[in-house]
């Protein structure tokens, strides 16, 4: 599997698009980490950063959808929810040797590629329109020393 960053994943909105590279960062180590064939605990070790990201990132997107109004909130975090319960369950498959690590990560950078460029395309669309703002918007464009993305800052 060829794991890497695509244009079609951006966005155009610092907070996800930041968080989605940081996970695509993260599915990257745990490749490399397979393909060089280290250890199992180690492997394991980037499966739990990796998720632990994730469910990081779904946090701060739901805090994001409630922040501006978006409609859909309770089905996206439903959808959220059932990946990250998908992930434990594909975890400690790996851990019994029920499953191999690349499932894992064939699993979440498929499905990654598939909810950004559906569903959390949408909040990025609804994010540009509405009235109300995030908490600290341009942080995340501060923080990487980039021009803001957003309309009002
Ligand atoms: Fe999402
Ligand atoms: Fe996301």
């Amino acid at each position: 599997m060829f794991v890497q960053w695509t244009p079609e994943l951006e966005l155009g909105n610092s907070l996800i698009d930041t968080q989605h590279r940081m996970l695509m960062l993260l599915c990257r180590k745990l490749d490399i980490a397979i393909k060089t064939r280290q250890s199992e605990q180690t492997i394991q070790r980037v499966m739990l950063e990796l998720k632990k990201f994730t469910e990081f990132h779904f946090i701060s997107e739901q805090n994001l959808m409630h922040e501006i109004g978006y409609p859909d909130v309770v089905a996206h975090t439903q959808i959220h929810t059932t990946l990250l319960i998908d992930l434990q369950v594909e975890l400690s498959r790996v851990r019994h040797r029920a499953e191999f690590p690349e499932d894992l990560l064939y699993t979440i950078y498929n499905w990654f590629n598939d909810h950004v460029q559906h569903e959390d395309l949408k909040i990025a669309e609804f994010f540009r329109n509405s009235p109300d703002r995030p908490i600290g918007e341009g942080l995340y464009a501060q923080f990487l020393g980039t021009p803001t993305t957003q309309s009002a800052d």
